[in-house]
């Protein structure tokens, strides 16, 4: 990858929840990488901001593990780590009240001409705390940005509740709500695929697509996040937002260009297109499913009870579901969502069913089974194509599904950053093209409310799953439709 030079305006990031473990998981090791391939360099420094109290020596510590196990195909020398650890600085802050936040006034102020990146990744229960009291500390300026981690809100009114305590205090365009889907190459790629392919957009509809799958499949469990995980469930914490965006990507019109809210405004269309579910329609079109003790990779592994230690929880660890989006371009198309944790595999697909062949000329018995665009996003970048080839030999024509297959690293042998490198270089040159706009999520938490609110009128049971298995997926089919499962 060409090293690009400090093309970056001097900034100071303030980490928010700085000691935590999407801190030290993705934000740390992003900026890391950035600053070994030198785009951020020079004039910038990370501030973390901590409530309790930790030896510095030891979280500087731990943030220099993290960032040199983080990628393996990035190369760096000893002093790149130095002169980067040098750039943080740590600040308690036990109470979010204007005296709490004076060092941090103090050092923003010494710089500032610089812009200042505010990044919470902290619940979004204390979000609007952090607001308020940097708003009473008069810290933000209008070149000033914030980040917010998902999930904003656990429910449309809660998500309602934070944003409008937001805005007193930063401006839409000073907001990024986080999904860290959209930072991810392949997904990214399928903005290409779609829009600079007429191959694909020619057949991109109801005319010739017979269903749409998008499946993110996990095999590991909820690990040390059950506190949150077990408020969250599947739903919200995966469809309310990652699938959900997958979904616009794929269902989305042709954006005018890639401009921020040219892209948004379309995908709002489709969040609002999405059909609602109600009492009557929800246990026909989802189920909801939780792990008990089984084998992941032959490995025993314990139940979601026994993971988050309780004796009893109706939070789905899995999720299938059908919907709609009603408009003229996918009248009629089902769209099958699922996602769940301890699964059999670990991978995320897109799966475009397309119709079958409206006439078999070679055998007028049997049906022709229908080409598929499947887009592989991880943990390997593929694109394939199933279409039927001739089975070689005399005798008629036998055929069968082959696949024509692309791997990105076929013909991309550079690294691929990984998600919030993107993410957070957009934020600092300001582009929000792969942000949700405040009214995305509102549609959003529109749609899912309709399924909360259903599931819980008509008190929709989970169905267990051994863990290690694809999970209870069947009863959302429509007659005829299956899940493709690829591996
Ligand atoms: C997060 C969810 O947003 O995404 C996690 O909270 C999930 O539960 C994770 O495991 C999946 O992300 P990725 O990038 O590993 O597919």
């Amino acid at each position: 990858m060409s090293k690009k030079k400090n093309m970056l305006k001097a900034f100071n990031f303030v980490i928010f929840g700085g000691d935590g473990d999407l801190a030290m998981r993705k934000i740390y090791p992003a900026l890391f990488c950035r600053f070994v391939e030198q785009q951020i360099g020079g004039d910038f420094s990370i501030i973390v901001i901590l409530r309790d109290e930790i030896p510095i020596e030891l979280l500087l510590n731990k943030i220099k593990e993290k960032i040199i196990i983080a990628d393996q195909k990035i190369s760096f020398d000893k002093k790149t780590v130095t002169d980067f650890i040098a750039k943080i600085s740590v600040i308690l802050i036990k109470k979010h009240t204007v005296k709490d936040y004076e060092p941090l006034a103090n050092i923003l102020q010494k710089s500032s001409k610089k812009q200042d990146v505010f990044y919470f990744s902290t619940p979004s229960s204390v979000f609007v705390e952090i607001c308020d009291t940097l708003r009473k500390a008069t810290i933000v300026k209008p070149s000033s940005k914030v980040v917010l981690e998902k999930p904003l809100g656990n429910s449309l009114a809660t998500f309602e509740e934070i944003n409008t305590q937001i805005t007193k205090t930063f401006t839409e365009h000073q907001i990024y709500r986080i999904d860290h889907y959209l930072g991810k190459e392949t997904v990214q790629n399928l903005m290409v695929l779609r829009f600079s392919n007429l191959l694909f957009e020619q057949s991109w509809s109801s005319e010739h697509i017979d269903n749409i799958q998008i499946t993110v499949s996990e095999n590991l469990g909820v690990g040390t996040r059950g506190a949150y995980y077990d408020k969250s469930g599947a739903l919200l914490d995966m469809v309310q937002n990652h699938l959900l965006q997958l979904l616009c990507l794929v269902a989305m019109e042709p954006p005018v260009s890639v401009e921020a809210d040219k892209m948004r405004n379309e995908k709002l269309k489709v969040l609002q297109s999405l059909r609602m579910l109600t009492p009557k329609t929800v246990l026909k079109n989802t189920v909801r499913g939780q792990y008990i003790k089984g084998k992941v990779n032959n490995v025993k592994v314990n139940s979601y009870l026994e993971d988050i230690n309780k004796y009893n929880s109706n939070t789905e660890t899995f999720v299938a579901l059908k919907t709609y989006v009603d408009n003229w371009r996918w009248k009629g198309v089902p769209f099958y969502l699922q996602t769940g944790k301890r699964l059999e595999q670990h991978y995320s697909e897109i799966v475009i069913n397309f119709k079958p062949v409206k006439h078999n000329i070679f055998n007028s018995k049997t049906k022709v089974p229908n080409n598929k665009l499947i887009i592989r996003l991880q943990p390997e970048e593929r694109i394939s194509i199933v279409q039927m080839t001739k089975i070689p030999g005399p005798g008629g024509y036998r055929y069968k599904p082959t696949s024509l297959k692309l791997d990105y690293l076929d013909s991309f042998t550079e690294r691929l950053p990984e998600a919030y490198e993107r993410l957070l270089i957009d934020v600092l040159r300001g582009n929000q093209t792969l942000f949700m706009r405040e009214d995305e999520l509102r549609a959003a938490w529109t749609w899912i409310e309709s399924i909360t609110k259903s599931w819980n009128k008509i008190k929709q049971s989970i169905v267990l799953y051994e863990a290690g298995t694809n999970g209870p997926r069947d009863s959302v089919m429509a007659d005829g439709d299956t899940w493709e499962i690829h591996s």
